[in-house]
């Protein structure tokens, strides 16, 4: 059975992006959910400031085992949110030759460098990335947008 890791970030709109592709794989793999969290829970602003001393509150999970992963983190100020830079900083390019790795941002519309600083990050690990998926959240997502992630997923592993 094929594993799949679902790492985010989240107020609430991510977190619905990553809750529907985890439904719908969970349904045929073995689907895990890591909330990225930074240690000292700083707001999103606090973490621009504090960001050369952000931490992780939760150690990176193992990747030896997955087959598959997701990262998805909130547009913020036209690039990642600073904890989710780290989650990436963090993560073992031994452990994740070979792997499938997606990335999915939710923003208002201005996405700016966010895939471009998510996938830079992993590259300079030398970290490659499959595909990448920028949501619009400025409607809810309710089941009709939550489509657009069913989408995504056709496009990536349900190909
Ligand atoms: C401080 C701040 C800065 C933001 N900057 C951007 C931005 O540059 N571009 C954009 O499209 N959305 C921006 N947004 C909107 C959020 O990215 C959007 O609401 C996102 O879906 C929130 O995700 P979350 O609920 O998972 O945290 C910003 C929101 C906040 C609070």
């Amino acid at each position: 059975m094929k594993k799949v890791l679902i790492a985010y970030y989240s107020f609430g709109e991510t977190k619905s992006v990553a809750d529907r592709i985890n439904k719908i794989l969970e349904k045929e793999m073995s689907s895990q959910i890591f909330l990225i969290e930074d240690k000292k829970n700083y707001s999103i602003k606090d973490q621009f400031k504090k960001e050369k001393e952000l931490e992780l509150k939760n150690p990176v999970p193992s990747m030896k085992e997955i087959d598959y992963l997701f990262i998805g983190s909130p547009i913020v100020s036209f690039s990642s949110a600073p904890i989710v830079n780290v989650f990436l900083k963090n993560l073992n390019q031994k452990e994740l030759s070979n792997k499938k790795i997606f990335l999915f941002a939710t923003g208002i519309g201005l996405p700016g460098n966010t895939i471009k600083k998510m996938r830079g990050i992993l590259s300079m690990n030398g970290i490659d990335v499959e595909k990448d998926r920028v949501f619009s959240s400025i409607f809810r997502f309710d089941e009709k947008k939550l489509k657009e992630v069913d989408e995504f997923i056709k496009e990536t592993i349900k190909k």
